[in-house]
C-alpha cells in the first residue's frame, strides 16, 4: 500500500533517515546557495520542504541573510528542526496551502517539488503568495526524466506521488507561472547519474 509523501518522510524522520538526505543533497544545495546568494544584498528566504531544517540553518549563516524560514508537512521533521534550532522559524504545513505573512526575496527547495500531483500549481502558488517582486525561486530535483537512475524510486519508496517530467517541462512550469530569466542546469553529473536538475527564475 503506497503512502503519501508526508507520511513517508515523517517515518524517515523518526528512523533518522533525514541525516542521509542531508549528506546526499549537500553538494547540490551548496551550489544552489552560492548561485542565489551571490549578490551582496540583504535577503529573506524560505526553504520549501525543509526536512530537519539543515538548509534553513545554512541559509541563515549567509552573510546577508536577514530571515530564514522552513516549511514542511511532516510533523516529525519540524519537531527535529525546532529542537536543533530555536532561532529560525519553522512551520508544519502543506506547501500548497500555506501563505507567508511577509513575502520573501528567495525561495529555495531541494528534492520536494515532484511530490505534488500538479507541481505547476505549487510553482504558481510560490510565485503569487510567497515571493516579493524580483524574488527568486530556485529548485533542485534528482527525480526527473533524463536521470534514468531515478526512474525506479517511486516503486522502491512506496510513495503515492512522485511525478516524472523532463527538464523542458519543469522550465515551462516556471515560465507559465510568470517567472522571468528562467534557466536550468545540472549539478554533480557522473556516470549513470544525470546530476541534480536545478531550475530557477525571477518574479
Ligand atoms: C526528499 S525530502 C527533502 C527534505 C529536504 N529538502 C532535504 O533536502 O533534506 C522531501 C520533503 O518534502 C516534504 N513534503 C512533501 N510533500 C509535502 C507537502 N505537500 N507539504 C509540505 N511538505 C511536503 C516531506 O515531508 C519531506 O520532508
Amino acid at each position: 500500500m503506497e503512502k503519501s509523501p508526508i507520511e513517508v518522510f515523517g517515518q524517515w524522520a523518526e528512523q533518522g533517515k533525514d541525516k542521509g538526505m542531508e549528506d546526499n543533497h549537500r553538494a547540490a544545495v551548496a551550489a544552489m546557495i552560492a548561485f542565489s546568494t551571490a549578490q551582496p544584498t540583504p535577503f529573506s528566504c524560505i526553504d520549501a520542504g525543509c526536512g530537519n531544517g539543515w538548509v534553513v540553518r545554512l541559509l541563515a549563516q549567509q552573510q546577508h541573510c536577514q530571515k530564514a524560514i522552513g516549511v514542511d508537512g511532516a510533523a516529525a521533521m519540524i519537531e527535529k528542526a525546532k529542537a536543533i534550532d530555536p532561532i529560525n522559524d519553522y512551520y508544519c504545513e502543506d506547501l500548497l496551502k500555506w501563505k507567508t505573512v511577509q513575502k520573501v526575496d528567495l525561495v529555495h527547495s531541494m528534492e520536494v517539488f515532484y511530490y505534488f500531483e500538479n507541481p505547476d500549481q505549487l510553482i504558481a502558488h510560490v510565485f503569487k503568495h510567497w515571493l516579493k517582486p524580483q524574488g527568486r525561486l530556485i529548485m533542485g530535483i534528482d527525480h526527473y526524466f533524463e536521470n534514468t537512475a531515478s526512474h525506479h524510486w517511486k516503486k522502491d519508496c512506496g510513495v503515492s506521488i512522485m511525478k516524472l517530467f523532463p527538464e523542458k517541462t519543469w522550465l515551462h512550469f516556471f515560465e507559465d507561472a510568470g517567472f522571468k530569466e528562467t534557466q536550468s542546469w545540472r549539478v554533480d553529473e557522473k556516470e549513470n547519474w544525470a546530476g541534480t536538475l536545478v531550475v530557477t527564475g525571477i518574479k
